[in-house]
């Protein structure tokens, strides 16, 4: 067990937060490539590791879901650690799980800097990264040299890898892209996650659709079939932006296709619910996440939690312990975070892992 959750939330918000969004002359990405290269560190180093457990790891609620089981049900969002460099420190900071990506089968540069914009006053982020990632290969090689095997808890925690559609790739052509993706990374993921919610990939979204989601998603699951005799669960992570017709449709092809589980939500187009502070930054192109999202995404989980028998993941505008508390009433299996984690720091995990105890005793 890691300090008390106040401790750590105090600390980092205090201390930490004011030197890391000042350090770099602020831009965001580059304090992300240098934590990123911290933890990677951290992760390779057991002494380390050892040590920034002590501070920060926290224990919750265990969970099994899509037949994984989860020490805890507060995840890592995908996005944060896209080639999964540091995926041995996140078990250290109190994650139950990680979803690293989203990689794509061709490695690509993304979207030119800067591509990512903080919205203080909000407590928000909005991105256009556009899937940077070095590929599905680089990230298998990745895994396989941290020691990450299926199954093998090599993480510590269970690993996700999030896949989506190489760029340059047409859309039209974006199941084979797919598949090159999952057969490279499957034998290192406890689960993969199909994206088609990013906003930054154009015409991704599309992928969203009824027929043309019918036919990835089959194709994917078949394709696990194959590979393995008991199959990696294939989720499926969805934008808040869909209507609800959309999300029914969604949700037909992914029962009828196989898939183990939904991921709701990515970020939205949307730009309300900003501070007037942050009006200049809110015409970035790109998605928005953070507490903007907070109230959406939770009608979103509450609708797919009613609507299908599958689990489903919470994941958008999760910045309080409370905002936790109301994905798992809504129906969340288990929660993800990536915006309440930069604004919080780990205090975050920890404070929803010592709530969900409480609520759900050993
Ligand atoms: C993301 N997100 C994301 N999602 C995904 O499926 N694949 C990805 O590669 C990324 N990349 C990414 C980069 C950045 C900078 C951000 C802020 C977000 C979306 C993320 O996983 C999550 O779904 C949303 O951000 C909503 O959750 P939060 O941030 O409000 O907790």
């Amino acid at each position: 067990m890691g300090l008390p959750a106040e401790l750590l939330e105090g600390g980092y918000a205090g201390l930490l937060r004011p030197v890391l969004f000042a350090s770099h002359g602020g831009d965001p990405e580059a304090i992300h490539e240098q934590l990123i290269g911290i933890l990677a560190a951290v992760g390779d180093a057991p002494l380390l590791r050892g040590l920034l457990e002590f501070v920060s790891s926290s224990s919750g609620a265990s969970a099994e879901v899509a037949g994984v089981r989860f020490p805890n049900r507060v995840g890592l969002a995908a996005g944060m650690d896209k080639d999964g460099l540091a995926a041995r420190a996140w078990a250290s900071l109190g994650f139950g799980f990680a979803e690293v990506g989203t990689v794509t089968a061709q490695a690509q540069p993304g979207n030119d800097r800067p591509r990512v914009f903080r919205l203080r006053e909000s407590r928000a982020l909005i991105n256009r990264m556009g899937f940077n990632n070095h590929g599905a290969a680089a990230l298998a090689r990745t895994l396989a040299e941290a020691g990450i095997v299926r199954g093998n808890g090599g993480a510590g925690i269970p690993i996700g890898v999030s896949i989506g559609k190489t760029k340059l790739v047409a859309v039209e052509d974006a199941v084979a892209d797919y598949l090159t993706s999952l057969e490279a990374v499957v034998p290192h993921a406890d689960y993969v996650a199909i994206n088609v919610s990013s906003p930054n990939t154009p015409n991704l979204r599309t992928l969203q659709d009824g027929g043309a989601l019918a036919e990835l998603t089959s194709a994917l699951v078949a394709r696990a079939a194959e590979l393995e005799a008991r199959p990696v669960p294939i989720f499926v992570k969805i934008a808040p932006d869909l209507s609800w017709e959309q999300i029914d449709e969604v949700l037909a092809a992914c029962e009828a296709a196989g898939i183990a589980g939904m991921i709701a939500t990515n970020t939205t187009l949307s730009r309300d619910g900003l501070a007037s502070s942050d009006h200049e930054a809110s015409h970035q192109a790109g998605g928005l996440s953070g507490a903007p999202l907070t109230v959406r995404a939770l009608e979103v989980v509450r609708y797919v939690a009613e609507h299908t028998r599958l689990p489903v993941i919470g994941a958008g505008g999760i910045m309080t312990t409370d905002d936790a508390r109301r994905m798992f009433d809504a129906g969340a299996a288990l929660v993800q975070l990536y915006t309440g984690f930069i604004y919080q720091g780990p205090g975050l995990i920890a404070a929803i892992n010592a709530a969900d105890t409480r609520r759900y005793p050993r």
